[in-house]
């Protein structure tokens, strides 16, 4: 099955190429390049999915005709902001979508919220749009709450400040390996990946 993301990041193509890889199934993961590069959109729709969904269906227009087009949205919604930064998590503290100034503006507009209202999470939405239309949603959440201060210095975005339910340590401390067994993105690609599975075990 061959999958096109649709993103202008090359660089995420290859993140989903190594979790492809990992799955054992026989996925191919292009870049939009490989299609002549994602059309622009306007991510306008205020949903994750509709989001998703917006930037699937523009790249699967331009691909050929066995190309399934791959988009994803992620973010991170935080309780006692009524789910804010949510779908602007990339552009919190402007246009510019300058990671460490959002992380920042998040530290502070947290400041003097208290420990029993921190709680937040992250989620990611995958959606697959195939060579007649056909579409499949596949949505992932990690659950925890907003620490005090960043902590750690792997990862990136709003890692430092993210704790997942039942660790003391923020994203950022834990590392890639156990982040991608808890995180939105680990568990919405787990699911396509199990619904890829069936399917090619049902000779489709
Ligand atoms: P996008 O889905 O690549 O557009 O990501 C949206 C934004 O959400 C990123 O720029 C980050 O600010 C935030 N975000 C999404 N996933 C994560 C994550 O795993 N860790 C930290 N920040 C994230």
């Amino acid at each position: 099955m061959k999958l096109y993301l649709a993103s202008g990041n090359a660089h995420k193509a290859q993140e989903f190429q190594s979790l492809a890889d990992a799955s054992g199934l026989p996925l191919q993961v292009f870049s939009a390049r490989a299609a002549g590069g994602m059309p622009p959109v306007v991510e306008d729709t205020g949903s994750f999915e509709g989001n998703a969904r917006k930037k699937a269906l523009a790249l699967r227009q331009r691909l050929p005709a066995d190309g399934w087009a791959l988009a994803d949205d992620s973010g991170l919604c935080v309780d006692a902001l009524d789910g804010a930064p949510g779908v602007e998590s990339a552009y919190y503290a402007g246009a510019a979508g300058d990671s460490v100034a959002n992380l920042a503006k998040l530290v502070a507009t947290m400041r003097d919220i208290p420990a029993a209202r921190r709680a937040a999470h992250f989620r990611c939405v995958l959606l697959l749009v195939g060579p007649d239309g056909e579409a499949h949603t596949f949505d992932g959440r990690c659950n925890g709450r907003l620490l005090e201060s960043p902590r750690g210095g792997h990862g990136f975005g709003y890692d430092p400040l993210f704790a997942p339910d039942g660790y003391a340590e923020s994203f950022a401390e834990l590392g890639e390996s156990v982040k991608n067994r808890l995180s939105h993105r680990g568990r919405a690609w787990a699911a396509l990946v199990a619904w890829a599975r069936t399917r090619m075990s049902a000779g489709a």
